[in-house]
């Protein structure tokens, strides 16, 4: 039986179907999404579960219509905005991962002030995936080694040219919906990483929900590419 997991990843998909299923516009299943993010980010605090990373915008995501990207990068500043200070209570620590540069002037600003004013928090590193893209995150950590006139790039090095740097790698990948991909969401970090899948929908996606993918990833032996032999003299 494994522990809870100390990183937690997810793939929160489904606000578009969401939407549509109860006729609404797109960025009204985007919005009650955010909402939902709020729930499980308590709900990791509470399970004492120390990362979580959500991805909440992909490079590729820039490629949607321009008005749903306007109504998510404006739903994304007012989120910072607003849990702000409910952040700083709460001993979140926010971070971000991907090319923030992309942003808005305004998203950027609310991005950088957060990030400062929860440095201290110790309750749950919360990052989010903004304007992300594992393959576009792995060049650009070549290019800083290159950069640096780093010769011998080992696994360890470009681990710690990563956005991810702080983090440790994920134990468990949510993705919601019922898609079985991975759209370039952390491709590095994931290599031995336990994958959940669930065909909730993200704006229908709880705490509930949470524990059964807990509850799954507590049956599952990870083996880290060795034997069960191995493992069960490895834990004695
Ligand atoms: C995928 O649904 C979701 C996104 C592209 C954005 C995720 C953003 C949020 C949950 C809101 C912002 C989050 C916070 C914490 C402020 P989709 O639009 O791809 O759904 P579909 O596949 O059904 O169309």
């Amino acid at each position: 039986v494994n522990p809870h997991p100390q990183h937690i990843a997810i793939i929160m998909d489904g606000n578009g179907r969401w939407a549509e299923y109860h006729e609404l516009p797109r960025i009204e299943g985007h919005r009650r999404g955010a909402e939902v993010s709020e729930d499980i980010i308590n709900a990791c605090i509470d399970r004492r579960v120390p990362y979580l990373t959500l991805y909440a915008f992909s490079e590729e995501n820039w490629n949607r219509p321009s008005d749903e990207v306007e109504a998510l990068m404006e739903l994304l500043g007012l989120y910072l905005t607003s849990k702000r200070q409910k952040m700083i209570h709460e001993g979140i620590r926010f971070q971000t991962i991907g090319d923030v540069n992309r942003l808005s002037p305004f998203v950027r600003e609310e991005v950088e002030r957060t990030k400062e004013l929860t440095q201290q928090g110790s309750n749950l590193t919360l990052t989010m995936a903004l304007s992300y893209g594992s393959r576009q995150e792995i060049a650009r950590a070549f290019q800083e080694l290159i950069k640096r006139g780093v010769k011998n790039i080992t696994p360890e090095i470009l681990s710690q040219a990563l956005d991810t740097r702080d983090l440790p790698d994920p134990d468990l990948l949510i993705r919601t919906s019922g898609e079985y991909r991975i759209s370039n969401f952390l491709l590095w970090q994931l290599a031995y990483t336990e994958l959940y899948f669930t065909e909730t929908l993200w704006p229908d996606f709880n705490a509930y929900e949470l524990d059964k993918a807990l509850d799954a990833f507590s049956k599952r032996e990870r083996r880290f590419g060795m034997t069960s032999e191995q493992l069960r003299e490895l834990v004695g």
